[in-house]
């Protein structure tokens, strides 16, 4: 469904993550020039970012079809084989969460990123033997929430690796009124400042809290969303006027009743709030670190003075 969503298409659309963006804008015009497909690319950054909106405009304007799949999708190389062959010339494969693609899966990849070939075992025991086939010379975008977790062989292979970071607020405004506009929403400057400001600087969070607040602008006041509005009904949904939610503070209130404010390691810290470690590392953590709520240490997470605040909590002081 991502054509019909709010999806930009073209890059000239897409707002904010200036440093990716401008790079990539010369090395598709550049790929156009020569007529070749793109260099693979990977995407890297915490969810909803837009890696796969960038993905899909990748696609858009370098001319070719955008085939979308996923690490956990592909259970057997046979299944990534059935994609590799189906690519025209130049097309994009999309991968999201390529960090979680199975061993013999990701060992197929390589001869197919390096050299569009793949090596296909026939047979078994003494008489088994491999084939090459060649495939159409194509773009694979990946996209992880962590670079670190990809396995060096793979990483190596991308010609282009780009960072996406947590967007300012007033990159967020824009996305937001553009938003508004295509949904055919009243909304006042501030009130889309007041959004942004709780959207963890990220869209899909921005886009969500847009709509929820719209419902509340419709049947509690006249339609627009104004900042006062804003206001009341990210507090009714439990938004905090840093964009935390409730997994957000229950996580550093665990942290800090529970673990007098650390260190605490990670398993420990998700069997107390019930949160799969994944979540918290990929989800929760990149945020409250960018807010410096916690920090991470050797022994384990913390909570920083600042987090106590935050939380409404005096800080323990050394004696
Ligand atoms: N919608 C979500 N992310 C966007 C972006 N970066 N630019 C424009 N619209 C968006």
């Amino acid at each position: 469904d991502w054509q019909y969503s709010l999806r930009p298409r073209h890059l000239r659309e897409y707002i904010g993550q200036d440093k990716a963006k401008d790079n990539l804008d010369i090395f598709i015009k550049a790929a156009l020039n020569r007529q070749e497909a793109l260099d693979h690319v990977l995407l890297y950054g915490p969810p909803g970012l837009g890696k796969t909106t960038l993905a899909g405009i990748i696609a858009n304007e370098m001319g070719v079809n955008f085939r979308i799949t996923s690490g956990p999708a592909i259970n057997h190389s046979g299944d990534l084989a059935a994609l590799l062959t189906n690519l025209n010339e130049r097309d994009v494969l999309f991968i999201d969460e390529i960090h979680r693609l199975s061993r013999n899966v990701e060992e197929v990849l390589y001869s197919a990123m390096e050299d569009f070939a793949l090596d296909i075992v026939i047979g078994k025991g003494p008489s088994a033997r491999s084939i090459r086939l060649d495939i159409a010379p194509f773009t694979l975008i990946g996209a992880t929430t962590r670079a670190g977790a990809l396995a060096a062989p793979l990483r190596d292979r991308f010609g282009v690796i780009s960072r996406l970071e947590y967007y300012k607020p007033e990159d967020l405004v824009l996305i937001i009124k553009r938003a508004a506009e295509i949904l055919d929403i009243g909304i006042e400057d501030k009130g889309a400042l007041e959004i942004a400001r709780r959207s963890r600087g990220t869209p899909r969070i921005a886009n969500r809290l847009l709509k929820r607040v719209r419902d509340f602008a419709q049947v509690t006041g006249d339609g627009v969303i104004t900042d006062q509005i804003a206001d009341e009904a990210l507090m009714r949904l439990e938004v905090d006027k840093m964009g935390l939610d409730h997994t957000d503070r229950r996580m550093l209130d665990s942290m800090i009743k529970k673990f007098g404010g650390g260190p605490v390691g990670i398993d420990t810290l998700a069997a107390a709030i019930s949160e799969e470690n994944d979540t918290i590392e990929d989800v929760y953590e990149p945020y409250l670190l960018q807010l410096g709520f916690i920090n991470r240490t050797p022994r384990g997470r913390t909570v920083t003075r600042a987090g106590y605040e935050h939380m409404g909590i005096p800080y323990p002081e050394m004696e």
